[in-house]
């Protein structure tokens, strides 16, 4: 069985490990943070992600850590570099760590006498495995792509709370070849670790690159597609996103996914994508006004949210933020529309109070003393007069299926639509759920007058 070499042990590196391994291949990871490799050696998962620390205890006979590139290299014959590429100033992403880590890679291709594939995971705009990365492993090993070692940009579609899953089913692989050889290396390797024969989508590296960024930029623009009807649904009396998506959704051209018309997205992957693919066209001097968009509107919906709180809230009433991650079943908060929306509230000066099953404590190294921190939702839900929830957390249900009472009289602010079936039409519970018009919507004056209008002109 091939020997694999992961270099990059986090969020994606970690989960991608402990899946090879989970297929019999035998994977030494690489990591320069000391605490993570001391994780990895005592078969313990060094991030948070759902059935990791099952994967990791399971695997631990295939997977060993250390901090050494040469013996990774020597004793693998694929190397893939999944460290993080963070996103700089104007949007695009820096090369800094993947360079860091193609050098010593580099320099353990020279000791080297058989042929090595090294596979670039780390997401990256195009242009940069062809022009940053093969010249510098070239550089370093003294070998020529194509000849001793290859090269292909492998990224993978993930989502976190999903990482396992989505890398072992994936809708498509993507792999960016530098030749052929390398391309059919890489191909054969997926199609032993993934569990569902994807199709396979082989190109150019200037290509996958694109391909890469241009999926999470299309699927943004959809969300907020989505979104912008959700907010035209608020403004017209009876308006419902999720009757108008159902219908929108059965057209074959749509496709109902990502198409639910709520908060906006967040993450540590959407958001910058987005960013990237503009910032690359800005390059070549032209402007990608679609993906510029999409971040803009994306950028108003807290604010958006929290104007139609305030309008409805009585003065001094404490408001309960019910989740503050970017979505459920992760503790990452980082471009969090929730956690936004807590930050808006607090700023202008509603008391907030915040609960979330598993963010709290990165949600508090953002905001701070501006809030107040539940211990748990039964408490956040006691001590606040409106509820808003703001992610779609199964915990929340609670509050619907009896588990959890809301109050006579408490307001609750729905942006996931997840205790429409309860609340709306109850006279207890003043319900106002995002995407829906609030109850006694009138039709705007003058749009009213100009189809009367319109209507005395056609008589
Ligand atoms: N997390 C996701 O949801 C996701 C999804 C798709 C693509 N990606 C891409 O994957 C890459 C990694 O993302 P992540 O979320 O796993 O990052 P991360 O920050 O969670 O983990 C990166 C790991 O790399 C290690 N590292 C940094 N420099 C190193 C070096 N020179 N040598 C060895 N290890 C080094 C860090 O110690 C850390 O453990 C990024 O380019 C990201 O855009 C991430």
């Amino acid at each position: 069985m091939m020997q694999v070499s992961v270099v990059g042990l986090g969020k994606l590196g970690a989960c991608m490990a402990a899946c090879i391994a989970s297929k019999g291949f035998s994977v030494i990871g690489v990591d320069v943070n000391p605490v993570t490799l001391r994780r990895i050696q005592s078969g313990e998962a060094p991030v948070v992600e759902p059935g990791l620390a099952e994967l990791m205890a399971k695997t631990k006979d295939h997977l060993t850590g250390m901090d050494d590139y040469s013996q990774a290299v020597l004793q693998s014959s694929v190397t893939f570099i999944v460290v993080p590429t963070p996103s700089e100033e104007g949007g695009g992403f820096s090369l800094r760590y993947v360079k860091q880590a193609a050098r010593e890679i580099g320099r353990a291709l020279r000791k080297k006498n058989s042929y090595h594939l090294v596979v670039l995971t780390s997401t990256v705009l195009p242009g940069s495995s062809a022009y940053g990365v093969i010249p510098l492993l070239e550089q370093e090993s003294g070998k020529r792509c194509g000849e001793e070692f290859g090269f292909c940009y492998g990224p993978e579609f993930i989502a976190l709370g999903s990482v396992i899953r989505d890398f072992l089913n994936p809708d498509f692989v993507l792999i960016g070849q530098f030749d052929q050889r390398s391309g059919e290396v890489l191909e054969s390797f997926y199609r032993c670790v993934c569990e569902n024969k994807p199709p396979v989508s082989r190109l150019g590296l200037i290509n996958a690159e694109l391909a890469k960024i241009s999926v999470n930029t299309y699927v943004t623009m959809k969300i907020t597609f989505a979104n912008m009807i959700a907010a035209l649904c608020e403004q017209l009396p009876g308006g419902d996103i999720d009757a108008v998506t159902s219908a929108l959704g059965l057209d074959s051209r749509i496709g109902p996914r990502y198409l639910k018309g709520a908060l906006g997205y967040g993450g540590p992957c959407f958001p910058r994508d987005n960013l990237a693919l503009a910032f690359l066209a800005r390059q070549v001097g032209m402007r990608a006004t679609l993906a510029e968009a999409t971040d803009t509107y994306n950028r108003t919906m807290a604010d958006s949210l929290v104007k139609r709180i305030a309008s409805l809230l009585p003065a001094g009433a404490t408001v309960a933020v019910l989740g503050l991650s970017y979505k459920p079943e992760t503790c990452v908060v980082e471009e969090s529309q929730a956690l936004y929306l807590a930050q808006r509230l607090a700023s202008a000066g509603v008391p907030t109070i915040v609960y979330d099953p598993l963010a709290m404590e990165n949600a508090r190294q953002v905001l701070g003393r501006t809030v107040k921190y539940a211990d748990s939702l039964e408490q956040c839900v006691r001590e606040a007069n409106a509820l808003v929830l703001a992610t779609p957390d199964k915990e929340f249900a609670r509050l619907g299926n009896g588990a959890l009472q809301v109050r006579s009289g408490q307001m609750v602010f729905d942006a996931w639509r997840m205790l429409r079936g309860q609340y709306e039409n109850n006279a207890d519970t003043p319900y106002f759920a995002l995407g829906i018009a609030s109850p006694g919507q009138n039709m705007p004056q003058h749009l009213e007058d100009l189809w009367s209008e319109s209507l005395q002109r056609a008589v």
